[in-house]
């Protein structure tokens, strides 16, 4: 199918909620051509309603980003179509919390699965036409949880980092092919990730663990950030339709002042003087368990 030449062929991740819904129907809304997709599509109506409010179009895929098969059968029906992929939008990722003697191994290989494994699944499957076209753009979606760590959110750190690491190797290999890569690198937006799609520790609740008052208080401390937060998640979707849009874009995008600010601190600060505020602010203060558990 020929396009005007500013539409662009998009296929985002996670599209069912989020980052992912309100991106989805902004670039829809500016006239692109987006393969919205998501794992559960009986969960599209909350999409196909802000589609529909933004007067616009899109197509809905079904994509497990731990699912091979669901990302061929997507890519293939995209191709099929247009023969070609401009943008990946790698969006699709949870959350879980909770100190690392409280996950279950289990617990961090999920994590893994869906937001570094993920990632690579569809990236892998995309890349082959991107360097047939000689051009193309890959939009990661990490985290600053990918820039600096927290106390009792290791996995998610981890998988994010990992994201990290991988897209900036990424973005040498595929200079080679024209493919531009990038990051968006959100603090904190209230969006499900911190509601129904959030995720707890095999022992976050178990009073017996050893991490239990501390994982308790710095739940009570992220509902309360949360709860304040006042960004509007629309922001990162004008954020990514500046990046599709650009010719150049930047390889590292933190969208909001406070994490810019976190993220230049970790940078500059020696690490004892950036972790000594960090623990103070976030463990220090917190109620001590009365008794440990000889087991422990
Ligand atoms: N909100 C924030 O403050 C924040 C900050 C930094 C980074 N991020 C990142 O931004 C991205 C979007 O998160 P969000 O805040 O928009 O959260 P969200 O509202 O919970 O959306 C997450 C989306 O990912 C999907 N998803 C999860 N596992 C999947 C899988 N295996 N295959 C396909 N889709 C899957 C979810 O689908 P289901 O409905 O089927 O679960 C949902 O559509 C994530 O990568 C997240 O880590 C968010």
């Amino acid at each position: 199918m020929n396009l005007p030449r500013t539409s662009k062929v998009i296929l985002i991740t996670g599209c069912s909620s989020g980052f992912g819904l309100l991106t989805a129907a902004r670039l829809a809304a500016k006239g692109h051509i987006v393969f919205a997709t998501m794992r559960n599509l009986e969960k599209s109506q909350a999409l196909l309603g802000e589609a529909q409010k933004r007067n616009a179009t899109l197509r809905l895929l079904q994509l497990d980003v731990t699912d091979n098969l669901s990302i061929q059968k997507a890519v293939s029906a995209i191709e099929q179509e247009f023969n070609h992929i401009d943008v990946l939008i790698n969006n699709a990722g949870y959350g879980i919390g909770g100190f690392f003697e409280d996950l279950s191994e289990e617990d961090i290989r999920r994590q893994m699965e869906t937001n570094f494994f993920g990632a690579q699944n569809v990236t892998r499957q995309v890349i082959p036409a991107m360097r047939r076209q000689g051009e193309g753009k890959i939009i990661n979606i990490t985290s600053v949880a990918g820039l600096y760590g927290l106390p009792g959110f290791g996995a998610y750190n981890a998988s994010k980092w990992a994201l990290e690491g991988f897209s900036e190797s990424l973005y040498y290999e595929l200079k080679l092919f024209g493919i531009k890569v990038c990051l968006v690198e959100p603090g904190t937006y209230r969006t499900k990730i911190f509601d129904e799609n959030r995720r707890y520790a095999a022992n976050y609740n178990n009073p017996n663990s050893p991490y239990y008052h501390y994982s308790q208080h710095l739940k009570q401390r992220v509902d309360e950030h949360v709860k304040a937060s006042r960004r509007d998640p629309e922001d990162i979707a004008i954020l990514i339709e500046r990046l599709v849009n650009s010719s150049n874009p930047p390889f590292r995008n933190i969208p909001d002042l406070k994490s810019k600010i976190t993220y230049t601190l970790r940078h500059f600060l020696p690490f004892r003087v950036f972790s000594g505020i960090l623990y103070k602010g976030m463990l220090l203060g917190m109620k001590k368990p009365k008794t440990v558990s000889p087991s422990n």
